[in-house]
């Protein structure tokens, strides 16, 4: 086979748990009310996975679907990348999914970038297909943000949500990735946060370790707010110019679904309507690296977004991180 420097995005596929919990029932956990909730989010329910539930078959799901869109076999795969945050395991979960669908063949990471996760994932994967190291890779973005929240929080927990999504990119003659550009700023770390707390523990004569725990997500909303309404329309301006396509021919804004005040507010600043926004954040809240892939992945099936649609996607969030990935949609 010739070697293709090109690519395409050629299957989507996505998982929720079944169990989900509205305003009005988090309304009876703290303060708050599903006006307060939807006037300044959006978000009017979010699904939460139940303690017997994974990541990795939560991941399993989404994948075996996005490989059913693609009609590709899991044995097919050479790589699978997993963005999460929140891995079954610290060591990383890939290597189950690995494992649980049957990709024998294919090398399995995790990459953590938080909400950016699935961008960044994006445009690792697209770097070994372009070099010709791999032809058939799959992208996993899921996260179980519910097991890191601080439910008691009205201020963070009212946001989060759990979900998968997946996609399969494939080595293609035309290239359907069109553009990108990826940032980072740890100086704004403590904006968000799901941090490690050692607390020390002497072993011998002078030697310490830190033992501890994960401490449930710290958030300075205001400063999130203002950093992805600031950040995100530059990033994708940064992608178009390099892609040397304008504003008008992006069919669809796809943004991380943390907010939609953030959502109109970007698509304000780059002047994209509103019809060209998809958003799903209503259904499931903020599902960090799951977002982009579980709101592209409902578009496709309900037939809104249709191939060789050119789609702006962007993602945003704890690092603090955020990045652009321009691409046309299937084939
Ligand atoms: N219900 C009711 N009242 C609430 C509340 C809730 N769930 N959460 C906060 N409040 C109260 C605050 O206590 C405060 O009251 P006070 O003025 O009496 O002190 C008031 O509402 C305003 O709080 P503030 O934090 O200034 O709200 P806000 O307008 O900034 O909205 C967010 C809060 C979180 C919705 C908003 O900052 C936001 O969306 N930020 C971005 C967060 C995000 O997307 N993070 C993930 C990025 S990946």
């Amino acid at each position: 086979m010739p070697q293709l420097s090109g690519l395409a995005i050629i299957g989507s596929g996505s998982a929720v748990p079944p169990a989900y919990l509205d305003n009005a029932g988090l309304s009876q956990l703290v303060d708050t009310s599903d006006e307060w909730i939807s006037t300044r989010t959006g978000i009017r329910q979010r699904h939460l996975a139940a303690p017997e539930e994974s990541l990795c078959s939560l991941a399993a799901e989404a994948a075996r679907r996005a490989l059913e869109m693609a009609a590709l076999n899991a044995i097919d795969l050479d790589l699978i990348i997993l963005a999460t945050s929140t891995a079954d395991d610290l060591f990383g979960s890939a290597s189950k999914i690995q494992a649980e669908i049957g990709a024998t063949k294919a090398v399995a990471f995790d990459l953590t970038a938080a909400c950016s996760g699935f961008v960044f994932g994006m445009v690792t994967a697209a770097q070994y297909i372009r070099t010709g190291a791999y032809q058939n890779v799959l992208l996993i973005g899921a996260d179980i943000l519910s097991r890191w929240t601080d439910w008691s929080d009205r201020r963070t927990c009212i946001l989060f949500g759990d979900g998968a999504g997946a996609i399969v990119m494939q080595a293609a003659e035309s290239d359907q990735f069109l553009g990108f550009e990826l940032r980072s700023d740890g100086s704004q770390n403590d904006c968000l946060t799901l941090a490690f707390q050692p607390q020390p523990q002497p072993l011998t004569q002078g030697i310490s370790v830190g033992q501890g725990n994960f401490q449930p997500i710290q958030m300075n909303g205001q400063e999130v707010y203002r950093f992805a309404v600031k950040k995100v329309p530059e990033v994708i301006e940064k992608a178009l110019f390099r892609a040397s396509l304008t504003v008008e021919q992006v069919d669809w804004l796809l943004l991380h679904q943390a907010n939609q005040r953030i959502l109109d507010a970007v698509a304000e600043r780059l002047g994209i309507p509103e019809h060209k926004v998809v958003s799903n954040m209503g259904n499931y809240g903020n599902t960090d690296a799951a977002s982009i892939p579980l709101a592209l992945d409902q578009y496709v099936r309900s037939g809104q977004i249709q191939p060789g649609d050119v789609i702006a996607a962007a993602g945003f969030g704890a690092g603090l991180s955020w990045g652009s990935a321009l691409f046309r949609w299937g084939r």
